[in-house]
């Protein structure tokens, strides 16, 4: 793997068994997804494929595309799901498919990427006209306890150098900011909303080892990873509550 990929992947493994918020956050998304069985589907940034599993159920006489940038992911799903989905390993900024697809469901992945620019314009690109986008990730205020307790446990010896000018790996918009930029690369029909969400992880180290800290330990040595873990969970103290605040995005592609 190159570097560049390493740098952007994932313990899918992990992810799978950890993703009970996330997985749950995509099933009450999938209700503001109305199918009628034969569409032709986005996954975009599907992870390990949990939750492209769901969306390949409900278009029974459809097809599923899968696209995620972290190869440790597109590697899982492509095994887990087998003949019910297409995954290609894409970062989605760059998204290329074989044909245009009637709608685009994502949960969880949009803040990961920076340009959000690009991204609407590749999405919106990749749909059929009158096609949907129906998507939540981290949105403005997201996890903002947590972050600011893992910057200040960042800015701590022996952490410090492997943090210097770091800004961290998340772009959590706004609702009204994402609007304008969905209008701009020319969706319609737009309504994006933050929504609070506070989330207790059954096993608070395996969840932010995996999820929340996954790009923060890319940083550091092996030998100092549990370390930064056990030291940030000691400064949340107890009871662990993530303050998660997820930004609803739902836009048409004009038909
Ligand atoms: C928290 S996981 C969510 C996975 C899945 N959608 C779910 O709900 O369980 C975020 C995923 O976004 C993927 N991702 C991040 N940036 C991406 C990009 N630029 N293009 C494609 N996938 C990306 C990551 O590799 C990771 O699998």
């Amino acid at each position: 793997m190159s570097r560049a990929a390493a740098a952007r992947d994932w313990d899918a493994a992990s992810y799978d068994r950890v993703s009970d918020p996330q997985f749950e956050w995509a099933l009450e998304q999938l209700e503001r997804l109305p199918l009628c069985g034969d569409e032709v589907l986005l996954d975009a940034g599907c992870g390990s494929g949990r939750v492209t599993a769901v969306l390949a159920e409900r278009v029974p006489r459809g097809r599923v595309y899968a696209v995620d940038v972290a190869p440790s992911m597109a590697a899982h799903a492509r095994e887990t799901l087998g003949e019910r989905a297409t995954v290609f390993c894409q970062d989605l900024a760059e998204l290329s498919l074989p044909e245009p697809v009637d709608a685009i469901f994502s949960n969880a992945t949009f803040h990961w990427i920076p340009a959000h620019d690009t991204l609407f314009d590749a999405l919106h690109r990749a749909l059929k006209p009158g096609g949907r986008l129906v998507a939540q990730c981290g949105g403005k205020g997201n996890i903002d306890r947590f972050r600011r307790l893992a910057g200040a446990v960042a800015q701590e010896q022996p952490f410090a150098p492997f943090f210097v000018d770091w800004r961290g790996p998340w772009n959590y918009a706004g609702d009204a900011e994402t609007t304008t930029r969905l209008e701009r690369v020319g969706f319609d029909e737009v309504a994006c909303w933050l929504e609070p969400k506070e989330v207790s992880p059954a096993d608070p180290y395996a969840f932010v080892q995996t999820v929340c800290l996954v790009r923060h330990l890319d940083r550091l040595p092996n030998g100092l990873r549990e370390a930064f873990v056990a030291r940030v969970l000691e400064a949340a103290g107890e009871p662990f509550v993530l303050d998660y605040v997820r930004l609803n995005m739902s836009a048409k592609r004009p038909g």
